[in-house]
């Protein structure tokens, strides 16, 4: 889809569909909204007289003007209260509206700046807002439908108009950039949503190997044979109960080639497919465990849009690829094993492994020299029951750094909660053969899980994201689509931007 701009009177505009909006609670519309209610001799305002347009979050109501005004149909999109609205509400009410048309067979629209009039957003964020609510509401993964023709037919054409011709070079700037990080969490969705026979270690390897073509970026494959020299005795122990070989997928975007201090190292869990191995998973669900590689999805997605954005720091992009298998090889229950910085850890249960492979690429982060990490994972089910899929779950060793992740997702309109990392939590991992156990048993099991992770960071500034919950979505609302959301692909790159600017 292309979004292009306009100057000029809305009310004049050659379009199937014209879209304005509403705060709730306001009966006499003002602004674009208002103008276009006197083109057509009062008709948004009778409709809200009548209490047939409220301006309730999510709420769309159509109107055909009849040859009245330029626009052959008027979208009013409710924004909701006009307090505490936000770039996010832009995000929600873009995507919702244009999955609206295009289930109509509409093709092609126009939009007012939501937001940067009344508002009060600036031009930039209202733009960058409608790109990315618009792509990524009407986002789909089709390839496998064989009858998908039938579908509606994708959108053409989406006109962003605005009387003002000074806020142009703002909006525009706005919108370059939420194309960017619209087409990373696509990627990070397509590459979630493919099965795991298609989304193997190797076929990870490849996205990462377009990914760095397309940006300039270096990519370093670590095979088995590599590991094993490393010692990545963890990773090694999940992947042997495979057929498929894994991958230690490295990629580096070099912002700042003169201070290396400035760097951000982004880890993450690229598990294709999870069994459980052999302490295998129930049945009931497991489909779901293609998912598990949505971490390592989001660092790859990452990179891509830090490679189009160009911020001033050092990144690296770390991936640990494998599957789960109960192969005939696979790891047991009670399996001791050596990660790469010497630490033993107990196997007492085969389905968290997870752990496992990011206690290698930490490693491996901070042999590359990274004294900044954040990594991020499918990691606990346990996320899900403490956060549902409302927010991903944060921990780490550095206030700073969990501030700013947090920080960063408000801007890209990701949500985060911080949990506590309370010593206490680590005596959970104490085993009695090894230097500690990957499971924790039931209790507090995220954050069990984030003090095994902890051991591999060592003195590096880290935060641990896990994503078991918000990888996914349920349902299709806003802008979020049923399947894989991408998230966190737009606050990784978000963080990157956010640091770049601090260091300078
Ligand atoms: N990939 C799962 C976690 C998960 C569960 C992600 C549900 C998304 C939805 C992870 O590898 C796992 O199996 N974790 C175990 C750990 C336990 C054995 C300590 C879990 O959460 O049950
Ligand atoms: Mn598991
Ligand atoms: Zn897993």
């Amino acid at each position: 889809m292309e979004i292009i701009f306009k100057t000029g009177d809305i009310t004049g505009i050659d379009t199937p569909a014209l879209v304005v909006n509403l705060f709730q609670g306001v009966s006499q519309p003002g602004g674009a909204t208002g103008a276009v209610d006197q083109a057509l001799d009062g008709a948004i305002s009778r409709l809200i007289q009548d209490g047939e347009i409220k301006g309730k979050p999510g709420e769309i109501s159509l109107i055909h003007t009849l040859g009245k005004i330029g626009p052959v149909r008027v979208v009013v999109a409710g924004l909701g209260p006009a307090e505490g609205f936000d770039a996010q509400a832009v995000r929600r009410v873009s995507g919702s509206v244009l999955r609206f048309l295009r289930h109509r067979g509409i093709r092609r629209a126009a939009t007012i700046a939501h937001g940067a009039g009344i508002g009060g957003l600036d031009p930039q964020a209202s733009g960058q807002a409608i790109a990315e609510g618009a792509l990524l509401g009407l986002y789909r993964f089709g390839i496998y439908l064989s009858n998908a023709a039938v579908a509606p037919a994708d959108f053409e054409e989406l006109t962003i108009v605005d009387r003002d011709s000074g806020t142009a070079s703002a909006l525009e700037l706005g919108v370059a950039r939420g194309k960017v990080m619209a087409d990373a969490t696509i990627l990070a969705r397509d590459m979630v949503n493919e099965p795991a026979n298609v989304m193997t270690p190797t076929r990870m390897a490849e996205v990462a190997g377009s990914v760095a073509d397309a940006g300039g970026l270096s990519l370093t494959i670590l095979e088995a044979s590599e590991m094993r020299e490393l010692g990545m005795g963890a990773l090694l122990g999940v992947a042997q109960g495979s057929d498929q070989p894994p991958k230690l997928i490295v990629l580096n975007y070099t912002g700042d080639p003169d201070n290396p201090a400035n760097n951000l190292g982004l880890v993450g869990k690229g598990i294709t497919f999870d069994t459980g191995g052999i302490s295998l998973k129930q049945p009931g669900g497991m489909e779901a465990m293609k998912g598990d590689m949505a971490g390592g999805a989001s660092v790859i997605a990452a990179m891509q849009a830090i490679g189009r954005l160009k911020p001033a720091i050092n990144v690296t992009g770390i991936i640990a690829a494998s599957e789960n298998m109960p192969g005939g090889s696979a790891q047991r229950p009670g399996d001791v094993v050596r990660a790469m910085n010497g630490k033993t850890i107990e196997v007492i249960n085969t389905d968290a492994e997870g752990r496992l492979v990011l206690a290698d690429a930490l490693c491996y982060a901070r042999g590359q020299g990274l004294t900044r990490l954040v990594d991020v994972a499918t990691l606990t089910g346990a996320m899900v029951t403490t956060l549902g899929k409302v927010c991903t779950g944060v921990m780490g060793n550095k206030q700073g750094l969990i501030d700013q992740i947090i920080a960063a997702g408000r801007t890209a309109g990701e949500k985060f909660w911080q949990l506590p990392m309370f010593e206490e939590y680590k005596d959970l991992i104490k085993s009695d053969v090894a230097d500690m156990k990957n499971s924790g048993g039931r209790q507090a099991g995220s954050i069990s899980a984030a003090f095994l992770l902890a051991e591999f960071a060592g003195d590096a500034a880290w935060v641990h994201l896990d994503i078991a919950g918000t990888s996914t979505s349920e349902r299709t609302k806003g802008y979020q689509i049923k399947g894989a959301t991408g998230t966190p692909a737009r606050t990784l790159a978000q963080l990157a931007l956010h640091l770049s600017e601090e260091e300078n």
